[in-house]
């Protein structure tokens, strides 16, 4: 198969991540007998400093000449602590969002045995963890319209939604409930919100079409507190914008770290793969952050091409790297592993098992590993 990818590296970690991405992009290329070639594209805070504009116009043509975008990380402090700021990086993000029509985010989140240390709740409840977040992603607060009185004593943000932009990402998410354990929980605040409403009326009639699936609905107070209290109960949670937001940062505390959580953007064109972290700018270039939340985005895209083989080895490798403690010092502040180590030993583990000699030798930690 031959493939273009658009790389837009990003800010803060988002360059030294997506090396690690494209390095098991290439290997899934050369053992599995496809051709990824890859252009490169500015967006956030390093395409301001060169261009001026977070997201110049050249961005959105590579992305539309291409098979799919690979996405690492946005934002720089110096415009998070600079509320006046006209140009923000995120704006780039948002706009390229908007743009390529990206409505649907989806956020799978899972817990791993061997992080269950890391989370502050009971082990119990880490059991039989696996559901995944569909967020809206082109619409609601983020997109309405935004006001700053004369003398900025009051501000405004306009919460919007049609009946088409809910109804195009619940049958998706409907669809996918169907494939796995049919239960779709819609997280919404309709006690409160006329949009909410709207929501929650949207779902109610398609869930007609999709018989089997159990529709539950939540109040997202609710949802953030049942995330923890009983993971276990999610299937696929489907939610506008802002809550899919917030909810996801809470749900990666059940898989150990945020750097771990994968997500992919679909829409109308062709879609985006980024981690659902930051741009982690205290870690920029120490080549520390955690490459899994990117790797395991890459692997989302080779389901995207159909490439479900080569993709769960992708996730097989990030299982073996977690569970044998080749982990990044998010998961180990003690004993941990480069940025660079990490994404070279999923390429060996994707070599190894390539060519079935099931038996690794790492030169470089001067240990042999059975796998
Ligand atoms: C995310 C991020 C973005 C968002 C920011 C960087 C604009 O937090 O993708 O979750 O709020 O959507
Ligand atoms: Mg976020």
């Amino acid at each position: 198969m031959q493939k273009k990818i658009a790389v837009i590296l990003g800010d803060g970690i988002g360059p030294e991540v997506t090396q690690q991405s494209i390095k098991v992009l290439n290997s899934i290329a050369k053992n599995y007998q496809h051709s990824f070639s890859y252009e490169y594209a500015l967006m956030g805070a390093v395409a301001i400093d060169e261009t001026g504009n977070p997201l110049p116009d050249e961005t959105i043509k590579i992305c539309l000449s291409s098979d799919a975008i690979l996405f690492g990380a946005i934002g720089d402090p110096k415009y998070d602590n600079d509320p006046t700021a006209k140009v923000r990086p995120e704006q780039g993000l948002l706009k390229l969002r908007k743009e390529l029509q990206l409505f649907a985010n989806i956020r799978p989140v899972k817990t791993y045995a061997s992080l269950q240390h890391l989370t502050p709740l009971k082990p119990h409840l880490l059991e039989n963890v696996d559901f995944i977040i569909f967020r809206e992603l082109t619409g609601g607060i983020y997109f309405g319209a935004k006001t700053l009185s004369e003398d900025g004593t009051v501000a405004t943000d306009g919460c919007s939604y049609s009946v088409l932009e809910i109804e195009r990402i619940a049958h998706l998410a409907f669809q996918y409930a169907q494939k796995r354990r049919k239960k779709l929980t819609l997280v919404d605040k309709a006690n409160v919100l006329e949009t909410s409403r709207l929501w929650r009326k949207v779902v109610q009639g398609i869930a007609k079409n999709y018989p089997e699936v159990a529709v539950d609905y939540l109040f997202v107070d609710n949802a953030a507190m049942q995330i923890i209290l009983n993971p276990a109960q999610f299937d696929v949670v489907l939610t506008e914008n802002l809550f899919g937001d917030i909810i996801s940062d809470e749900a990666s505390v059940l898989a150990g770290s945020l750097g771990l959580l994968p997500s992919a953007s679909v829409g109308n064109t062709v879609a985006l793969f980024e981690p659902i972290h930051g741009s982690y700018p205290q870690a920029k270039g120490k080549d520390i952050a955690n490459p899994l939340g990117s790797i395991l985005s890459a692997a989302m895209l080779l389901d995207h091409f159909g490439l479900n083989t080569e993709a769960n080895i992708v996730r097989e490798a990030a299982d073996w790297c977690l569970s044998n403690k080749f982990v990044s010092k998010d998961i180990d502040p003690v004993n941990n592993y480069t940025t660079t180590a990490i994404g070279d030993l999923i390429c060996e583990y994707i070599e190894r098992n390539a060519k079935r000699e099931g038996h690794v030798h790492h030169d470089r930690l001067h240990k042999s590993t059975i796998i």
